[in-house]
């Protein structure tokens, strides 16, 4: 039996029925088309589905879509201001802090949920926000050099 999930998904309000045993990452891909949250291990190790949801870093698959009923999620797709993208995209894209890109979604939401908590965090602080993101094409460096750039002023959010 199906079950209603509303959910607030980059600001906008949906309600689905779906299946009791629906992973977050499930409804966002596969009834939402988001599909800019990634599904890796699906065993809450590499990060790839990393979302906001009310606002906490939470790993997608991590999640029964039903315990997030009532919730506000934020994905990849609404990182951006319209046209204008998010600080950390900026200083993604500026300073080349991917190859593949598989894992760049989860990151850049667990560096949104980091900045949002700490807007000045040295880099060990940097590092440990995501700590729970795997790249396995060995980015972290120049994903160090990004974060570290927009805490230092370098890129502003637009209001
Ligand atoms: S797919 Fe969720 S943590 Fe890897
Ligand atoms: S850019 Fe390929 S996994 Fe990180």
């Amino acid at each position: 039996m199906k079950k209603e999930l509303r959910l607030t998904v980059n600001g906008q309000p949906y309600e689905l029925y779906i299946k009791p045993k629906s992973l977050l990452v499930e409804v966002l891909r596969d009834e939402l088309g988001l599909t800019g949250t990634k599904r890796g291990c699906n065993s809450s190790a590499c990060g790839a589905c990393t979302i906001l949801l009310n606002g906490m870093a939470v790993k997608a698959c991590s999640v029964l879509a039903i315990q997030a009923d009532g919730g506000e999620v934020l994905t990849v797709e609404g990182l951006a201001n319209g046209a204008e993208l998010h600080p950390v995209q900026k200083a993604f894209l500026d300073y080349g802090a991917f190859q593949c890109g598989f894992c760049t979604a989860g990151m850049l939401m667990s560096a949104k949920a980091l900045l949002d908590e700490n807007t000045n965090p040295n880099e060990a602080q940097i590092r440990e926000g995501i700590d729970g993101n795997i790249c396995r094409c060995t980015g972290y460096n120049s994903i160090i050099r990004a974060l570290t750039a927009v805490v230092k002023g370098e890129y502003r959010e637009e209001k």
